[in-house]
Order: structure tokens, then sequence, then C-alpha cells
């Protein structure tokens, strides 16, 4: 890890162990360009930039300048004076003028990293998940201006000393007399030669979270995005542009995703000479912050990885940048209580002593966590009302709260709880007293959804109140676990606190406010396990696991839906943070009745739990719960910290999936085979295994056989077909001395 900045040509090179990122300052009005990114080299192909062709650079043919400025390669491109590909900033000027250009001023490189005040964000890290010490970061910050406008941009870049990530974000300052109303700040924006790169996106629905799409970049814009108030069950935060024909081994790719829970844009663009730019950031669809005198605006980071060596190593570094260097809760590196939520269990219709029930039962299996989620307060019978009325129902909870965990805790379980304290339902105590804090456009009813209205979290006596809520809810009893869910997205963007000029704030603020709210959470209960959660998984984003080490994955609990859904979060995301839950047959989204043993396999592949009835699953299926969470604590610190390889996927073949974590050391392996659909007079496969030391012996547990790394690898190995669809196995490698 390096950065320096050359004097005699005016460059910044930012160096990773095996990759290059390189800056240029150009002409005497200091255009900042982007040369290369890509396998880390030795010098600069200042070359790149073109600036001795055709179109000269402004100070030798200002005739063209127009055509200049639509075809260098911009760092932080601007709007209004020439470059028609999409801007990175738009602003409206206190004469009602949108153009803006910032050029270079000055720089620093920084030993760690800044802070960036009320948003998540990436840290230094004394020590990385193999053990290695000093995963220290350095940071380069660029100072831009436009000096018509006295608006001022710091262009910060991170990396760390053990990860091929980089990390950008942007600060807007406004240094003139009066307002400014920024329109657009996205966070980054990468211009580069195109090679026929493939765009990979993360697409779903509600119970179908994170489909891998895979398309090619065609001329003009294609874009994801959300304005939903959060980053969305539709669309994912993340892009990929792919050499065509990546692999999961092979091909150059290029990440981004955005460190960020509400509305984002995700964009590459085809220019008419074949370039591509790649920008992401705050969406600016409904945006428009007033920046007033002296005041700054702090953008969102985006984490972006390259690699050389196809999606398996972007996966593996995305795991390890954030494992090391995001998720901040004490969990991340210990092992999580195996729960058993009640949701699918009884929904609402539960009360102390079936809680009691399932808990004595879990007891027995094994369990160490009892999940008390939706209808525990207020009068709350179904998902009609009492959103916001945190006071528990005697009704259903006699005793209350507090007696009901003593009771847990007696039987030798923890307790969790669900909450929703982002929001009011129209029939609730809060919304009779105070209807002016949800969020709603005067003179025009409110869109309901779910029948329920998101809370003005932007009004201070709201974000109080909701805090107040939350904090007093914790402490009336011994409650180590939160389910924080967000079941509704924003409509209706009016905030009865705002002003005219800045309802365009709103999405931000919120997204601000739902971090504060979780920032006060994990410092007055730094012990608390926090599972965040938004109707599954519509808000499993980076942002979200700077507070809480885990989130819901999807309402969908099949096993073989979850296939795709954990395929597609795994890419991405660490299987630490992947909750996943063994549940009750035929499964409750999609009927599909799947082995007890496959449940149980493919929710090792994320946080493992339970969300059944245990009082009222067959007997056959009870019994063999001892043995799974066995099975749980036999793996689970192999699967929270180790490298991530997918072998196979059912997405593509139709028939099976393969995937598994290798551990840093190598010295032991666990795989998953999932055969979905049974394949007529064919008993096994041959599985070329990934990840292993090749050198050393491996035995394969079960099977008493000792093979190399290299032939488990290459040759490969054959894994008998087990008899029927949806059945699973599990491949466990252990290195021999
Ligand atoms: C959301 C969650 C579920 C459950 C319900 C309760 O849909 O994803 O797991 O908590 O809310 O209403």
């Amino acid at each position: 890890m390096n950065i320096t900045f050359n004097k005699e040509n005016n460059t910044f090179k930012i160096d990773t162990e095996n990759t290059s990122y390189i800056i240029g300052i150009v002409d005497e009005e200091a255009f900042i360009g982007h040369i290369y990114y890509g396998p880390k080299l030795d010098e600069v192909p200042l070359h790149l930039l073109r600036i001795d062709e055709n179109p000269f650079v402004p100070s030798k043919n200002n005739r063209d300048r127009g055509s200049f400025m639509d075809t260098f390669p911009c760092e932080f491109p601007g709007n209004g004076l020439g470059d028609y590909r999409e801007g990175a900033v738009e602003v409206i000027d206190c004469e009602g003028h949108s153009a803006v250009n910032f050029t270079y001023d000055d720089y620093k490189i920084i030993d760690g990293k800044t802070v960036i005040n009320g948003l998540p964000q990436t840290f230094e890290n004394e020590k990385s998940l193999d053990g290695k010490m000093g995963a220290k970061a350095k940071s380069l910050e660029i100072y831009a201006s436009d000096k018509s406008l006295s608006l001022k941009a710091v262009l910060r870049y991170t990396v760390f000393e053990d990860s091929d990530a980089l990390i950008r974000s942007v600060k807007i300052i406004n240094d003139s007399q009066s307002s400014i109303y920024l329109t657009k700040v996205l966070s980054a924006s990468f211009d580069m030669d195109s090679e026929n790169y493939e765009l990979l996106t993360l697409h779903g629905s509600w119970a179908r979270e994170r489909q891998i799409d895979v398309r090619p970049i065609g001329y003009g814009k294609t874009s994801v995005g959300s304005v939903k108030g959060e980053s969305s069950h539709q669309e994912h935060p993340f892009m990929a542009l792919l050499e065509k024909g990546a692999t999961q081994e092979k091909g150059k790719v290029y990440g981004f995703n955005f460190i960020y829970s509400g509305n984002f844009l995700a964009q590459v663009e085809k220019s008419q000479f074949d370039s591509v730019r790649a920008v992401m950031g705050i969406n600016p669809g409904g945006f428009k912050w007033e920046l007033k005198k002296g005041e700054s605006f702090e953008a969102p980071e985006v984490a972006l990885v390259y690699s050389n060596e196809g999606l398996g190593k972007m996966s593996r570094t995305y795991h390890d940048l954030y494992r090391n260097h995001l998720i901040r809760s004490p969990y991340k590196d210990k092992e999580r209580p195996i729960l058993i939520n009640n949701w699918e269990a009884t929904y609402f219709d539960f009360n102390t002593e079936k809680l009691l029930d399932i808990a004595r039962e879990a007891k027995k299996s094994g369990i160490e966590m009892l999940v008390m989620d939706d209808g525990w307060f207020g009068k709350r019978n179904d998902d009609n009302s009492s959103l916001g009325d945190w006071n528990v129902n005697e009704d259903k909870l006699k005793g209350g709260l507090k007696y009901l965990v003593d009771e847990v805790n007696k039987i030798g379980l923890k307790f969790g709880i669900w909450m929703e304290p982002e929001m009011i339902s129209p029939d609730s105590d809060l919304y009779r007293a105070h209807p002016d804090w949800a969020i709603a456009i005067p003179g025009r009813v409110p869109t309901r959804s779910r029948n329920q209205y998101v809370l003005d979290l932007t009004r201070p006596e709201v974000l109080e109140h909701t805090w107040n809520s939350i904090k007093t809810v914790l402490e009336s009893a011994n409650i180590e676990y939160l389910k924080w869910d967000m079941n509704r997205q924003i409509t209706d963007i009016g905030s009865a606190y705002l002003g005219k000029d800045n309802q365009g704030e709103l999405c931000h603020r919120f997204a601000l406010a739902v971090y504060e709210l979780q920032e006060r959470l994990v410092k007055t209960f730094p012990n608390l396990l926090l599972e965040n959660c938004s109707g599954g998984g519509a808000r499993f984003d980076p942002g979200m696991l700077y507070y809480g080490p885990q989130i819901w994955c999807s309402d969908d609990t099949d096993a073989i839906e979850r296939l795709g859904i954990q395929e597609g979060t795994a890419l991405i995301y660490p299987l630490s943070s992947i909750g996943a839950h063994v549940s009750d047959c035929p499964n409750h989204t999609v009927g599909r009745v799947t082995p007890f043993e496959t449940r149980g396999h493919v929710a090792l592949a994320g946080t493992f739990g339970y969300e059944l009835d245990i009082t009222k699953i067959p007997e056959s299926d009870r019994q063999q719960i001892p043995e799974q969470t066995a099975m749980y604590h036999k793996y689970h610190s192999l699967v929270r910290s180790g490298d991530y390889y997918r072998i196979a996927s059912y997405r593509e073949n139709r028939f099976y999936d393969c995937y598994g974590v290798v551990s840093k050391d190598k010295s032991e392996a666990l795989f998953t085979f999932v055969q979905v659909v049974g394949r007529p007079n064919y008993h096994s496969r041959l599985i070329r295994f990934a990840g292993l030391d090749p050198d050393a012996k491996y035995l394969i547990e079960g099977e008493n056989e000792v093979l190399s790394g290299r032939t488990i690898m290459e040759a490969g190995i054959f894994v008998q077909n087990p008899w029927g669809d949806y059945k699973s196995k599990l491949i466990h490698f252990v290195r021999q001395q």
C-alpha cells in the first residue's frame, strides 16, 4: 500500500498490493483526469490521457474546448460546460444557474483516514482476519474548486495495507456568500476505455432479493437505482464491470459497492468513442440539498474492488474488507447464539405460555436464544395497528416483558426482540397524538403500505421520541438481541419540519437519522446483537453492516430459493452477515417441501437459526436439531472467518449448487453440495474444488481418503449424487500434518 505524488508530471499513484489507481493534473487550468485503474504498474502511463492528440487541451486549442470537455476522462465530472456524459455533481447557484466544474488546487497524503461525520464508513483496523497486525490505512485528499461559484470539493481516496479495495468519497464545501443548492453529488465517477465489458447487477423483489443479472453494456446509459428511501429489494447498490467471459477464477472485474442505505444510482454509460463512464452515489432523483454559506456536504463512500482473477477474488476482497474495516460489532469475531424466532411459528398469535413452550423445547435441542418477533406491543394482533406504541401488550404477555425474559433466561436461553422503530400505524396512540409526525404532503392523503406510514425522523423531537422508545424497551429487561425491521418504503415526500426549499433533503436526512439512531444504539448497548431487516432483505447493504454484524437476508426461507438469494448476497457480503434460518415445510412462501437436512446445510452458509414451531414440527425433524446445532458449533468459526469459493451455480446449470469456505490458513475447508434436481442415470458428479493448498494432503472426512490439494482442485473428486431432489451433503477437507 502506498500513495505518491510525482511533481514532474503532476500525477498521483495509489497502490494496493496488486492494483494501481492513477490520477493526473492536466493543462494550465488544472483539470483532474483519470489515467488508469487495474493491475499494479511500476510507472505512470501518462499517454492514456491523450493530451497531445486531438482534441488539444484548452490552453492549446480553446477553439475546440467543447470537444475536449466531452472526451476528457474526468475524475469528478461537473455539469453544463461541455461534458455531456453523466456528471457527478450539479448545482443551482444563487442566480439559478446549474453549471459547475472542479479543477485542482492542492493535495494531502494522510497516514490513516479522515472520519466522516454521521455516515457509515470504513476504518483502519489494527488486526486483520488472518491475525496479521497493522492493517493500517493511507489516504489521499485532492482539494479542488469551482472558482466562479466559490464551491470547493475534497476528493477522498483510501487504501488499506491488507486489501486490494479502494475507498472513494467526496466532500463539498460552500465558500460563497449565499446558499448553493446541490441537486446531485455522486461519490465516485470512473472513466475507462471500453473493452466490451458486461454489466453485472443484482435485481429482485420481496422474497427474491439479489438475483445475479449480467448484460452487455450498450451505447448510452444503463443504470440501476432506488428512490424508495432504502436500498431496496428491487435493485442493489452494487455493480460490476466484467471482461466478457469472466468466470469465478478468470477475467478482469471492477466492482462498485455503495456504503449507504438510502436512494442510490449506479450507472454505466458508453460514449460515442466507446469509452465507459461508471458512476455511483446518492440518487439525484428528488435530491436537492441547501448548502448554506460555510456549510459542507459529505457524500457516502464507494468501495471499489479490481480483480484480475474473476468474480471469486472480487467477492473475497469485499468479504475481507467488510469484516476487517466496516463491521464494528464485537460479534464480528464471536460465535453468534443459535436463535429460534417465532415469526413463522406463530405469526401474531402467541402469548407468554406459547413462547415459553417454544423456549423449553428449543433448549433441549441446543438452541441458545429465543427471539420474539412482531406482535408483542400495543394492541397488535395483525399488521394493521400499533407501530409507534412500544408498550407491551399484557393481554398477550401476562406478567409483562420482564417476566417473560426472566422465565426464558431461567430456561437457559437468551432473549431477543423485534422492533420497527421508523414506523407509525395510523391506528396507534402515537399517530392520534401526533398525526404530523408521519411523512406526508399537506393536503394529500398519504399512501399507506402494509397499513403504515413512515415517521419523519428528520424532526428532532421525533428522533428523540423514537430513541427513547427503543432505549426504554431494551432497558426494561435482559434483552440481548434486537431485530430492527423496516417494512415499507418512503412515499409522499413531505416533512412538516423542513422548509419549502428543503423538501428534497428528506430522504437523505432520513437515512442520516436512521444512522444516528443506530449509532446511539451501538454506543449505549455495546453488547447487543443487532440484526437489521427490511421486509426481508430490502436494506441489506454495507451501510447497515457498519452498525449490525448481520442482516436478515430474505423472508423467503425455502432452502432452494435461498440458494440463488444467498449466492447473489455472498457475491459481496461475508457469510457471517447473512441472516439464514431453518424453517418448516411446506415452505410458507413457495410451498416447497425440502429435507430438513438440506434446510440446515443451506442455513449454515449464514448466521444459522430456526424459524418454526419446534413444539409442532414432525418428530423426525425435531430429532435432527441437536445434530444440526452441533454442526453449527463445529463449523461456525470456519464459516465466519474463511475464504468463500463458489464452485457451481444452480442458477446457471439448473441441476446443482456447490460452494464452500476455506480457512485462511488452508487447514480445513467445508463445501456444500445441493442436488437440486435429480438426474436419471447420473450417479455422481465430478467436482473440482478450489482454494486449498495444492501441496498439502487433505483427508476427506467420512470417506477416509487422503488426496493432495492439487489433485482435489485440478483432477477433482466424484461426489455421489444423493437420491432424490433437494438433497444436500457437506464435504469437509482436513489438512493432514
Ligand atoms: C418483516 C420481516 C419478517 C417479520 C415480519 C414481521 O417482513 O422480514 O421476518 O419480522 O416483518 O412483521
